[in-house]
């Protein structure tokens, strides 16, 4: 049995589903570059939380990344735009391999699908609800339950701990590289979606178990 741990943001769900919002808001010019910011600023910030042992949820951390993101880019935005792209923010779309993706890997019964995320219970919950993917995974294991962010070792230890799989019968699946180097370094195998050319992976050395262009290709490789 081979148990998987999906990352969620930037490997289920899509971070940038809220440029057509900052086309609007900022124009296009500023829209894509202050969506890469804001992405960057929440995963540094919930880095610094968690070595800090100041944790906040990741909703936080997504907040204050925005408010960051409004002074750097030297933007206005309204009351009702920030909140917007908030509440847009707990809606993100699923990137198109997903579905189908998860669809075939949860027939298979040497497989057991999890998801292992920085996000919170009920917010990515309700994410996963509303793009109907939700019944594909046995559960959803979250930082917030140990107060600790990816790619911290804890949070490795912890899903073992919650799934009760061995490290070497264990698959985390991400396009995060930090999330990729974090599983690898632990002692799990590891899978990178890398959907663009543009992805890197950090120059440390440590590579993953495989390397794969899109979630279809998962059912061949596991
Ligand atoms: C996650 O979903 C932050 O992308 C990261 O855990």
């Amino acid at each position: 049995m081979k148990t998987l741990a999906f990352d969620v943001y930037a490997t289920l769900i899509n971070t940038y589903g809220m440029v057509d919002l900052l086309q609007r808001y900022i124009g296009d010019d500023k829209a894509v570059p202050f969506a890469t910011m804001w992405r960057d600023k929440q995963l540094e910030y919930s880095f610094r939380r968690s070595m800090m042992n100041r944790y906040e949820p990741f909703y936080t951390c997504t907040g204050n990344a925005l408010d960051f993101c409004i002074e750097a880019f030297d933007v206005s935005m309204t009351h009702d735009q920030r909140f917007s792209l908030i509440k847009r923010y707990q809606n993100l779309p699923v990137f198109k391999d997903v579905v189908n993706a998860l669809k075939s890997l949860n027939k298979r019964d040497d497989l057991q699908l999890y998801a292992l995320t920085n996000g919170p219970l009920v917010e990515v919950e309700k994410l996963f609800e509303d793009v109907q993917i939700n019944q594909y995974f046995k559960d959803i294991i979250s930082a917030d339950e140990i107060k600790k962010y990816k790619p911290d070792p804890a949070i490795y230890q912890h899903f073992l701990d919650r799934t009760g799989a061995k490290a070497k019968d264990s698959w985390l699946i991400s396009g995060n590289s930090f999330d990729v180097m974090g599983a690898a370094t632990f002692g799990m195998n590891s899978v990178w979606i890398k959907r663009s050319e543009k992805q890197q992976m950090d120059p440390w050395g440590e590579q993953p178990t495989s390397i794969i262009n899109s979630m279809s290709e998962l059912d061949e490789i596991l």
